[in-house]
C-alpha cells in the first residue's frame, strides 16, 4: 500500500535519532513508561507479551526490565535493527523484536500472548482498525487482555498549534476517512524531519467497534486530560505526561482501553 511504503519510509529516517535519545534516557532510567500505563499493565513478571508498534523498542525494553518477557513489532527495519542493538547493550535478554505490518501479522506470526500491548502514537497509523482488531484478537490467548494507552481521537480533530494558545479550531475532520498527508515527521525524540508520511482518524466509536466486533469485550475506556509527549507550552504533569494548564480538567487528550476476549 502507497501510505504504508511512505511511512515507512518516513519513519525509518527517526531510527538513529531515536535510538540515541533512548540509550541515554535507559542508561538513567528504569522503565520509560509512564503511571497510568504501568498501572493498567499490573504485575508483568513471567507474562508473555506483544508489544505492537515498539519503534526502537525504548517501551518494550522498559516493559522486559518489568519482567515481562516481550516481543516487539515494528514496520521499519531500522527500527528494529536498533531495538536489537539497544537490548543487546543494555544486558536486556527477555525482548525480542519482530519486522511486521500490524495490517499483515497475523499471516506469518501465530504464537499466543497474555497481553497485547500498544500505546502513544500508534492507532492512527494504521489504514484498517478491524483488521487491527481481528489480528489483536488473534495473538490474545483466551484469559489474556489488551491494553491501548494513546492520543484521544477528540483533541486530534483540533489544530495543535493553535491549542497552545487557548484556541480550539477544527482541522483534521474527526470523522475524516482520507489519511492526512503530512511533510514532516518526528520532533518529539528527534528533530523533525522532512518525510511524507499518512495518519488516518478514527472515531472513539471506531475503536471500540473494531475489538468488539473482533470478538473482544471493553473492560474500561478512561479518558486524561494529559498528554504523553510535550507540545510547546506543555507543562510537566506527572511521570512521563504533560498538560497545557488552560485544558487542565476540560479536554482529553489520551485514553486508556483495556478489553479482553469475549467468552
Ligand atoms: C509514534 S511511534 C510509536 C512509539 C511507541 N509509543 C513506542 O513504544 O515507542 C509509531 C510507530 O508505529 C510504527 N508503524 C507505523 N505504521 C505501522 C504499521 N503499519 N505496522 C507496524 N508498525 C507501524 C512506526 O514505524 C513507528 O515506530
Amino acid at each position: 500500500m502507497r501510505e504504508i511504503d511512505a511511512n515507512k519510509e518516513a519513519w525509518a529516517l527517526l531510527a538513529r535519532d531515536h535510538y540515541e535519545h533512548f540509550r541515554t534516557r535507559l542508561a538513567s532510567e528504569h522503565s520509560l513508561l509512564n503511571d497510568i500505563i504501568t498501572d493498567a499493565l499490573g504485575n508483568l513478571e513471567g507474562k508473555r507479551l506483544i508489544h505492537l508498534q515498539c519503534n526502537t523498542g525504548a517501551d518494550t525494553i522498559s516493559l522486559a526490565r518489568l519482567g515481562a518477557h516481550v516481543t516487539g513489532v515494528d514496520l521499519v527495519p531500522e527500527n528494529i535493527r536498533y531495538a536489537k542493538m539497544l537490548a543487546a547493550e543494555l544486558g536486556v535478554k527477555n525482548a525480542r523484536f519482530i519486522t511486521s505490518d500490524i495490517m499483515t501479522l497475523s499471516e506469518t506470526h501465530h504464537e499466543k500472548y497474555d497481553i497485547v500491548f500498544t500505546s502513544e502514537g500508534a492507532i492512527g497509523w494504521l489504514p484498517d482498525l478491524n483488521r487491527w482488531g481481528h489480528t489483536i484478537r488473534k495473538l490474545l490467548k483466551d484469559d489474556g487482555f489488551m491494553y491501548v494507552f494513546d492520543s484521544h481521537p477528540f483533541q486530534l480533530a483540533f489544530d495543535e498549534a493553535k491549542m497552545a494558545g487557548d484556541l480550539l479550531q477544527v482541522r483534521y475532520p474527526y470523522f475524516g476517512r482520507d489519511p492526512d498527508e503530512d511533510s514532516k515527521i518526528g520532533g518529539y525524540a528527534s528533530e523533525t524531519k522532512e518525510g511524507t508520511n499518512y495518519f488516518w482518524m478514527y472515531t472513539v466509536g471506531s475503536i471500540i467497534n473494531a475489538l468488539v466486533g473482533a470478538g473482544l469485550q471493553i473492560a474500561y475506556f478512561n479518558e486524561y486530560d494529559v498528554l504523553f509527549c510535550p507540545l510547546p507550552g506543555m507543562e510537566a504533569a506527572g511521570r512521563g505526561l504533560w498538560r497545557w494548564e488552560h485544558y487542565e480538567g476540560k479536554l482529553p487528550f489520551t485514553f486508556g482501553l483495556k478489553a479482553t476476549v469475549r467468552k
